[in-house]
């Protein structure tokens, strides 16, 4: 009986892998037989029944677990205000909470759904990224366009990175130059500006539920969530992940099939909250709100180490 409730569990499966636009010509390897830890590997993307045999899944509109350290901008400032912030290449990621909603409240209203084209000429384009690890395609579009399909696309679990576009960190032009000085820099010792940009780089990202980026790696920095919530996920070793796979998709097949001992850190950011990524540690994100707007500050925290 359970060999056939487990035929038919693989049949669906199958049947979803072949109907999904991500994956079709999908080859079906029941790798092993075992009622434990039945296997389907499908064009280098692997999906796993649990041992009842019920496909988990990942919603990002669920309440998510944190397991980074949460400090309230109140006791951050107890333990590192002497010191001028956090200091550089701080060994691991810290989550800030409870920040005043005063402090980037400017910022906030600038840039709400309904006020963010106010910034720009009705011409304006943004150059969107694919959302594979490295980012590596571009496209330009109108920014109106772009809002309108943040506004109404509903992303899934099983698009491809390379196919999805995302607009986040081509934020270097004049106009949003203007707009982001506004951004209050988070409290950290290299958090500093300059006409030359030496200390800093800011890049401002928008995105809807289920959008975001997948693992990567690159130096530190922190990431304040404007509008909405963001999930991260971090790691120091390089995950198992396949470099077409968006965040969504490697969180609703591989993270929900970790045991909790083999999982990333994690956290989620509420609108007002900020999250310092380690340098060169391994991170993905995901936006869980329809409308997710956010800043990330890159540092030059080794330069800083060099000339202080
Ligand atoms: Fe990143």
């Amino acid at each position: 009986m359970w060999k056939m409730i487990k035929f038919v569990l693989l049949m669906i499966l199958l049947g979803f892998s072949i109907l999904g636009a991500t994956f079709v010509d999908s080859e079906l390897v029941v790798l092993d037989d075992d009622d434990s830890n039945a296997t389907v590997s499908c064009d280098n993307n692997q999906y796993f029944l649990s041992s009842d045999g019920v496909f988990p899944g990942w919603n990002p509109k669920a309440k998510h677990p944190c397991t980074i350290e949460r400090l309230s901008m109140e006791n951050f400032e107890k333990r590192f205000d002497l010191q001028g912030g956090l200091p550089p290449l701080f060994p691991t990621p810290l989550v800030i909470t409870d920040v005043p909603r005063d402090r980037n409240q400017r910022l906030r209203d600038l840039t709400s759904s309904d006020s963010i084209l106010k910034n720009f000429p009705s011409n304006f384009t943004v150059t969107l990224s694919s959302s594979n690890s490295f980012s590596e395609h571009r496209r330009t579009i109108p920014f109106v366009q772009y809002l309108e399909e943040v506004a109404t696309n509903v992303m899934t679990p099983d698009q491809k990175s390379n196919e999805t576009w995302y607009f986040f960190g081509e934020t270097f032009s004049k106009e949003w130059k203007k707009l982001l000085q506004h951004y209050i820099l988070p409290p950290c010792q290299a958090c500093q500006r300059d006409e030359q940009d030496t200390w800093v780089a800011l890049s401002f990202g928008i995105g809807n539920s289920g959008s975001g980026v997948s693992w990567h790696i690159h130096g530190p920095g922190f990431s304040e969530s404007i509008h909405g919530r963001k999930h991260w996920v971090l790691q120091q070793h390089e995950p198992e992940f396949h470099p077409d796979q968006t965040s969504y998709n490697w969180m609703y097949y591989n993270y929900s099939h970790l045991p909790e001992s083999d999982r990333p850190l994690e956290c989620t950011l509420n609108p007002g909250e900020m999250i310092y990524f380690p340098d060169m540690w391994w991170h993905a994100t995901i936006n869980l709100d329809d409308y997710t707007a956010f800043i990330s500050t890159f540092t030059q925290e080794h330069l800083y180490v060099k000339q202080n």
